[in-house]
């Protein structure tokens, strides 16, 4: 496979990653590292062109295109243990500490919520939740993967990260699309709201079948931080949005702040999560 590409995808996916975390969203008793909104660092130049791609790309028709693609979820069907693997053939495996980051990161998640004795669903959501990003390995940009989401459709929330970039997509123009509800009507639900296009869209839609409403919520809306963390929104949301919003909040820490000083033994731990994948999946999902 051509893994100068896909490492390039992997770079700007881990950048993103990591701004979100030490930037935008540190952990309650961190400082963020720096101004996400200094403009003069360098170091921020890849996030910030990561950005101007994503809030410029994701229109309305790009959301439509993209679900017609790949929501007849018959590109391929594979284990959980085979979307693990091919997700971690997403990166240049000339470097071996880069090679385990994607199952790392899915199994620190897993693990931590583990450790805090929550439900088994939910450890299961950690160990899944970012398995949407094999669409890195269909060919896929980094800015139509990964990045925070946002409903399109209606204007675009000044709490988005740079808000700015908005201002290259072709919809913030559109009178129709361009007002605080656009397209929709207020508390509609978040079930007729169309979200930029990403991994977790798509995760969602190869879940849905088997695991229960808050785990699909975790995994629908875990980088809608305009809503989860900014709190806008909440005139798309009906009752049952705010009360799986819950949900969402608790999967959060998890996802950005589970790095643990020694690395979960994947090898240790396939037997507890072959029976809990068992319990709850079958032995091969529609990607
Ligand atoms: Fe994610
Ligand atoms: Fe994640």
């Amino acid at each position: 496979m051509n893994t100068r590409s896909n490492s390039t995808s992997h770079d700007a996916m881990q950048a993103w990653e990591d701004f979100i975390e030490e930037q935008v969203y540190p952990a309650p008793h961190e400082k963020a590292a720096e101004d996400y909104r200094n403009y003069d660092n360098p170091a921020r130049e890849t996030v910030r062109e990561f950005y101007r791609q994503n809030h410029g790309h994701q229109t309305l028709d790009f959301v439509q295109e993209k679900r017609n693609e790949f929501l007849g979820l018959n590109r391929r069907r594979m284990s959980v243990f085979e979307a693990l693997d091919f997700l971690n053939t997403l990166v240049d495996d000339s470097d071996p500490d880069i090679e385990l980051d994607q199952l790392q990161h899915l199994l620190q998640t897993s693990e931590s919520i583990r450790a805090d004795g929550h439900e088994d669903w939910f450890v299961l959501t950690g160990l899944v939740h970012d398995l949407g990003k094999v669409l890195c390995l269909y060919g896929e940009p980094q800015w139509a993967v990964v990045g925070d989401t946002f409903p399109v459709g209606c204007r675009f929330d000044e709490g988005i990260i740079y808000h700015e970039f908005f201002k290259e997509n072709t919809d913030a123009i559109r009178p129709e699309y361009n007002s605080r509800l656009g397209i929709y009507e207020e508390h509609c639900g978040l079930k007729n709201v169309l979200m930029s296009w990403g991994h977790d869209e798509y995760l969602y839609h190869v879940m849905r079948p088997y695991l229960p409403e808050p785990a699909l919520y975790m995994i629908r809306y875990h980088s809608f931080y305009a809503w989860h963390r900014e709190g806008a929104y909440d005139w798309l949301c009906d009752d049952h949005d705010r009360e799986m919003l819950t949900h969402v909040k608790r999967f959060n820490p998890y996802d950005l702040y589970s790095k643990c000083p020694q690395p979960p033994d994947w090898q240790k731990l396939r037997p507890y999560y072959t029976d809990l994948i068992q319990k709850y999946l079958p032995a091969e999902l529609s990607f």
